[in-house]
Formats: C-alpha cells, sequence, structure tokens
C-alpha cells in the first residue's frame, strides 16, 4: 500500500483505505505538553481531531508524517494508523494483525520491532502481545512473500506499535522510531539535562519570539539555548536526524523526502535577529554546551560565558530570562538550593528589570524562595516529576514596588 507513484514523486496510500489516503495519526508527547504540541500542529496546517493527556491526534497520509517528523519541535512520536478494531484476546489480536497487509509496508529481507501500550484483562505480560503481533506480522509476510523478516527489541530500523486499551486495539506504523527529542545535537550532557522537546516546549510557553533577548543563566549542556536558537531561526528540529522509522517502510521514496528537508532548509534563517546569551558557573557544562551548539550549527549564534547565574550579562532592551536551578532530590542539598533560589528572586529584581522572568523548577517549596509573585504556572513534567514554569513580571523603576508587595 505504501506505493511509490513515479510521476507525482508522492509517496502515499492508496485510495482504497479510508479518506483517500488520508489516515489518523496519532503524536504523542510527555504530559502538560498537549496543549503546546495543538498549536504546533495548527500551526503546520493540521486538523486537531482529539486530544488526550500526552497526545495529540491529526490526520495526514504517510508523506505527511516525514513533515511532521522534521518540523515539530514538543511531539515525542509521530504514529500512523493502519487499523482499529476489537480484540478480546491475544487470539483475536494475533488474527486481526494477519488481517493487515504487511508486505506492503515491510521489507522480507528487512528488518522491524513492535512496541506497545497494553492494558487487557486477558494479558499479563506486554511482551506477550508484542510477540503475537510480531508473529502475526512475520508469518503474514512468509506466507506472501516466502520469506520472514528479522525482527527484535532495536527501534531503529521499522517499528510497528500497539496500543491496546480493554478490547480497544490500534495498531500504527511508529513513524519515529527513536524519539523526536533525540535531535542529535546533544552529545554531551551535564547533570539533569533537559529533554529537547521538553525545552521546546517550555519555550513555546512563554511566548519568546525572536526579536526580544532570550537570557539563560545555568544552561548546562545548553538544550534551552540551542531551542531557543532554533525557533529564532525557523529551523527544522529534525534537520540533523539521519534515521528515522518511515525510512524503513517499503515503498520510502528518499527523492520526496530529500525535496522535503530542502524545503526546510530554505526556510531557515541565517541570523537571530536577538541575542541569546547563555551561562553556567560550570566550566565544563559551558564546554557541553558550546560542543552541542556546535554539533546544532548555532554554535557563532549563542554568547556563552563562564560566569555565576548573578553575573550573567543581561543587555538593556529586554526579552526574556529563563533559568533551570537544581531542584534537589537529595537531602542535605536543599538548604544550599534555598539560597540559590532566594538569589535569584533578587537577580531578577536587580538586574532583569523590563524583561519576563522565568523559573523552571520540580519543586514548589523552592520556588517560593524566589519571594516575587508569579503571574503564571504552567505545569510540566519531567519524566515523572512534576514541575513549573513559573512567570515573573520584572517591572521597570518605579513599578518595582508594585513587585515586592506581591511577595508570596
Ligand atoms: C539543572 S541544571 C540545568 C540543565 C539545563 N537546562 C540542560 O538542559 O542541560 C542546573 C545548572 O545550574 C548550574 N549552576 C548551579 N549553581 C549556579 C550558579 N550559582 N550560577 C550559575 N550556574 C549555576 C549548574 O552548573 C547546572 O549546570
Amino acid at each position: 500500500m505504501l506505493s511509490r507513484v513515479p510521476q507525482g514523486k508522492i509517496y502515499q496510500i492508496k485510495k482504497d483505505d479510508k479518506g483517500m489516503g488520508k489516515r489518523k495519526i496519532l503524536v504523542t508527547c510527555a504530559k502538560g505538553i498537549p496543549p503546546f504540541l495543538k498549536e504546533e500542529l495548527l500551526g503546520l496546517g493540521f486538523p486537531v481531531l482529539s486530544e488526550t493527556v500526552a497526545g495529540i491526534e491529526t490526520e495526514g497520509t504517510i508523506d505527511d508524517t516525514m513533515r511532521l517528523n522534521l518540523y515539530l519541535r514538543t511531539g515525542h512520536r509521530v504514529f500512523f494508523l493502519l487499523r482499529e478494531f476489537i480484540a478480546a484476546d491475544a487470539e483475536v489480536l494475533y488474527r486481526a494483525v494477519s488481517e493487515i497487509p504487511w508486505e506492503e509496508y515491510i521489507d522480507e529481507n528487512g528488518y522491524f520491532s513492535v512496541s506497545s501500550s497494553v492494558d487487557n484483562p486477558t494479558i499479563r505480560d506486554s511482551r506477550y502481545a508484542n510477540v503475537k503481533c510480531k508473529d502475526a506480522i512475520a508469518d503474514r509476510i512468509k506466507k506472501r512473500c516466502g520469506k520472514r523478516p528479522d525482527s527484535g527489541p532495536a527501534q531503529d530500523r521499522a517499528v510497528v506499535n500497539l496500543y491496546w486499551r480493554d478490547d480497544r486495539c490500534s495498531i500504527y506504523l511508529d513513524t519515529s522510531g527513536d524519539p523526536l527529542s533525540r535531535r542529535n545535537y546533544r552529545k554531551i550532557s551535564m547533570t539533569a539535562p533537559m529533554q529537547e522537546t521538553l525545552a521546546a516546549a517550555v519555550i513555546v510557553a512563554t511566548g519568546w519570539k525572536a526579536g526580544s533577548n532570550f537570557i539563560n543563566p545555568m544552561c548546562g549542556s545548553g538544550t534551552l539555548a540551542i531551542e531557543a536558537a532554533f525557533i529564532a531561526l525557523n529551523r527544522a528540529p529534525g534537520l540533523l536526524r539521519n534515521n528515522y522509522g518511515f525510512m524503513h517502510l517499503k515503498g520510502f521514496y528518499e527523492p520526496l523526502w530529500n525535496e522535503i528537508r530542502a524545503e526546510a532548509k530554505k526556510k531557515s534563517k541565517k541570523t537571530l535577529g536577538c541575542r541569546i546569551i547563555a551561562t553556567d558557573i560550570k566550566r565544563e557544562a559551558v564546554e557541553a554546551a558550546r560542543g552541542n551548539a556546535a554539533t546544532a550549527g548555532v554554535e557563532h549564534l549563542i554568547e556563552f560565558a563562564v560566569s555565576a547565574y548573578s553575573a550573567t550579562t543581561v543587555p538593556e532592551d529586554g526579552g526574556i530570562v529563563i533559568l533551570n536551578p537544581e531542584y534537589g532530590e537529595r537531602m542535605g542539598k536543599i538548604d544550599e538550593l534555598e539560597h540559590l533560589y532566594e538569589g535569584i528572586g533578587d537577580f531578577f529584581k536587580q538586574k532583569c528589570k523590563g524583561y519576563t522572568g522565568y523559573l523552571f523548577t520540580g519543586n514548589l517549596d523552592l520556588a517560593k524562595k524566589v519571594g516575587l509573585k508569579a503571574r503564571k504556572r504552567t505545569l510540566f513534567f519531567n519524566g515523572r516529576i512534576e514541575c513549573r514554569l513559573f512567570e515573573y513580571e520584572l517591572y521597570e523603576g518605579s513599578r518595582k514596588n508594585k513587585q515586592d508587595e506581591g511577595k508570596e
């Protein structure tokens, strides 16, 4: 079904499938991110069919999944729906999966893996569901093509995803394979780096636009600054990746992918139109951030410095100042961190007037130590940790007193 159409170079699904080659596409994401992912999808011209706690459902063709994988900043994986059905148990699952024309998607000489999310009363171990699914696929291909493709756990080639809740099953092609947070620029990680997709969502949540400054003390491995540079340049975050799940599907038409990439490169600007300043007190963090930015191709656009957050240059013309300090899971460090968070409040008040300040943290008690009234709090999840992005309006001059009055 995934077929090459030479004239239009369209990599598409036959019209006998629902809706002229369009199918449901599920873009998964971390909890807290759906509102931002939704905006992104709408901005890219995709409809929003439904929203869950960790994903947005849209629709499109298989070549649309290439664009989504390339352009989405906040999504985790792009799943292309093949079939939805009711399965009470593993035998029904096997039969229903066998009916999908796998020989049209997966090469008999290729390799595939099955990932899953299973919650069905007859299944105690989700690995069993994966094996049933994998057998159904391999048996079908063997029957049609005389050869069984290889399969295993590696997710860097063709990936099939099974989503099974009670008796409702959905089978998807995972067109991403590795999650989209793996942009391929973070070669060196420092302590507690933010996932790239989370960093992008946090920046989108601030509403920051290139044209005003982006100041990021405590930059660690530089994720926020690099994602900010990508946003300012209108640069597709997936350009550095050379492997996606869709590339391993039968019918993948490389020239079209090259065209999509070339179009994305053309849309990318060369200059920022603002300053991005990233600092950290640790020399090795700044070196890591600089190295990562070099891999990302944006090192020349970010002003890096080894410096205490409080000594970071904050230009006069305004923008946002965003900090992601540690939030200490280990006891004993809390006193030290309380002091640090108090200092951040002073830094905001004394050095960042005219800016909007942001603090991203997973510790609400520590956040209170900043001593400023947050104008807005946005909920995010860093893995399982519930985090908040606090927004502080840092008034200029005479309005300063107002902000002091508002202390929590
Ligand atoms: C949680 S990490 C930031 C992670 C970062 N968002 C990333 O994606 O890699 C906190 C950073 O704050 C830095 N830091 C701690 N105390 C500091 C201080 N007083 N001044 C500047 N940086 C500091 C640490 O070196 C560390 O790199």
